[in-house]
């Protein structure tokens, strides 16, 4: 039987996961240089978005005899691939599991923010049935820019088509179809900007002082993407100055060691976060945009079938790095 040790897993991973073809074990605590050890006897590791696999937790995952590190997500920025190579540890991931789930969350959250939702409903639960500040503006007629059109970036555009919004799109691998523009003009002419790329050495701080300025006055930027793709400071400052209207944001910079967790008793130490989250004019979700049942099970079929493909057929699907 193959034995695979499931990483920062939640009740829900443990729910999805049911297979009696794979001996599952499930901590909850992240895999990060300190708990790799907990690798030991495991044939495979399943690991998340904010798991930490640099080159000394490949070392030690390798000197436990892991051969596969079956990442359960579609990003893989946390994922040291040349250490993976290093070690002889080969790493698979889920490309796609629904790029709906997470296009609807970004238009929930700009519909959520443009028309004050989070604040009304707070407001009428409390028998405050007052309109003051609660004004939105209409979506239709109003330019999108999005930065990204793959799988999730177009999936966005058709929902942001059926607004009657006008769409741009960045991408420096076009693809038929989409009005593309460059980066400047689509800063300079966009209402609401939309992330949708990858982290990488280029997307990096995408969003920073330099670049806010280049935008209009009052667009909203909403990602679901990587927190990396902004410059916290530069958008807390620009939300300051008024120069953004809004931010919605599903994924956090620093998020690794505040998300998906309960921290209430113990409060926020990220000063920029908490600003943020001060904000009326700022949603912040704990990247759950791909949190649906659809998604759920995509994710746990697919990576089932990536670790079966591995173990008992000798064949890389999904792979993104090789032993
Ligand atoms: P994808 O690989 O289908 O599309 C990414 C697109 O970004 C491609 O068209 C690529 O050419 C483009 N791109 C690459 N470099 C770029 C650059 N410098 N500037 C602009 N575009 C660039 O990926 P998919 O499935 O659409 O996912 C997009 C991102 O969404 C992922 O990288 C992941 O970080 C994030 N994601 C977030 C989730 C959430 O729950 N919040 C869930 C799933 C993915």
């Amino acid at each position: 039987m193959i034995r695979v040790a499931f990483f920062d897993s939640k009740d829900y991973d443990r729910k999805n996961f049911q297979s009696d073809k794979i001996e599952a074990e499930f901590f909850e605590t992240k895999l990060r240089r300190q708990t790799a050890y907990l690798a030991e006897g495991f044939d495979c590791v399943c690991a998340f978005v904010n798991d930490t696999l640099d080159e000394e937790t490949f070392a030690l995952l390798s000197k436990k005899k892991v051969k596969l590190v079956a990442l359960r997500c579609s990003g893989f920025n946390q994922v040291d691939l040349d250490a993976a190579g290093k070690y002889k540890i080969s790493v698979v991931r889920v490309p796609a599991y629904s790029p709906e789930a997470v296009a609807e969350h970004a238009m929930a959250m700009l519909l959520t923010l443009d028309r004050k939702i989070h604040r009304a409903y707070i407001r009428t639960r409390d028998f405050n049935f007052s309109l003051s500040g609660l004004e939105g503006f209409v979506l239709h007629g109003k330019t999108v820019g999005i930065i990204g059109t793959g799988k999730i970036g177009q999936a966005f555009h058709r929902i942001c088509e059926g607004f009657g919004m006008r769409t741009i799109c960045y991408d420096p691998y076009p693809v038929g179809g989409f009005d593309y523009v460059d980066l400047p003009t689509l800063f300079a002419q966009s209402d609401v900007i939309s992330l949708h790329c990858p982290l990488t050495d280029k997307t990096k701080y995408l969003i920073n002082e330099g670049t806010i300025r280049k935008m209009k006055s009052g667009v909203y930027i909403v990602n679901t993407s990587r927190g990396g793709l902004i410059e916290s400071e530069s958008l807390l400052n620009g939300l300051i100055e008024g120069k953004i209207g809004g931010a919605c944001l599903d994924v956090y910079e620093e998020e690794s060691d505040v998300f998906y967790e309960d921290n209430s008793e113990q409060g926020m130490n990220d000063d920029v976060l908490a600003l943020l989250l001060a904000r009326p004019n700022v949603i912040v979700t704990s990247h759950q945009a791909y949190f649906t049942k659809e998604a759920l099970a995509e994710i746990s079929r697919i990576t089932l079938e990536n670790i079966l493909s591995f173990f008992e057929k000798g064949k890389l699907v999904n792979g993104i790095g090789t032993a």
